[in-house]
């Protein structure tokens, strides 16, 4: 998909500041510092639009970019915070929870995980939680630059095979680096694919 248009829309801190025109989203989330920013910008080819920032915790708001006038990114607020109390960093906000499970503009959730580490119990925690809400959802394994590529394959296949404990079929699975431009084209695809099908499908 080519991308002629990407701003921002605005920040929200509750649900019933979002935009209401009705445009389907298509949101990012995942722990912080996993690259979520990074990786709008790199959508958008904008790299200044989402903030990057080696401290985690950057984003703390619900933040909307209008692409092409007609869909919005959403960057969402990183979880499992390293600097807040252990409580507020093993859950998941209520500003997290209140647009997944409510957001009726979201067509669709993009869960990062950071391709280096193991299975982390707060994604796993909350992969599971998309799962027993029923929200459509995948995996984007970030920041692929760090690892060979042998290496990226034996970790994914680790998280799948940890997934399959649970899970009797998996989700799709993005690899990307904002630093090598990886995955750009195929999630931009998944995403066109998405807006065509909901084109066509009736409105209730
Ligand atoms: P919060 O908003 O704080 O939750 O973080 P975030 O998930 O938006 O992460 P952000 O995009 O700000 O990136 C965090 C750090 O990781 C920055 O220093 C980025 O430069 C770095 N980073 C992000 N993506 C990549 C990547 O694909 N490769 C490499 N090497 N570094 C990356
Ligand atoms: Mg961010």
């Amino acid at each position: 998909m080519h991308i002629a248009s990407a701003r921002f829309r605005c920040s929200s801190t509750r649900l019933d500041q979002c935009p209401s025109d009705g445009k389907l989203e298509f949101a990012f989330i995942g722990r912080s510092n996993v690259g979520k920013s990074s990786l709008i910008n790199l959508l958008t080819d904008s790299p200044a639009l989402a903030k990057v920032s080696s401290t985690p915790g950057k984003t703390k708001l619900i933040n909307h970019f209008l692409i092409n006038d007609r869909w919005y990114i959403v960057d969402l607020p990183g979880y499992g915070y390293a600097r807040v109390s252990k409580a507020q960093r093993q859950g998941f906000s209520q500003l997290i929870t209140d647009y997944v499970f409510r957001r009726e503009a979201m067509y669709f959730l993009f869960v990062l995980i950071d391709v280096r580490l193991e299975p982390q119990k707060i994604d796993l925690d909350f992969i599971n939680l998309l799962g027993q809400h029923g929200i459509p959802f995948g995996l984007v394994f970030t920041k692929c630059d760090k690892l060979s590529s042998n290496q990226v394959e034996s970790h994914v296949a680790r998280y799948k095979r940890t997934l399959r404990q649970s899970w009797e079929e998996l989700p799709p699975i993005w690899y990307t680096s904002s630093e090598k431009r990886q995955g750009r084209e195929a999630i931009l695809d998944f995403i066109e694919k998405c807006l065509d099908q909901a084109a066509q499908t009736p409105q209730p």
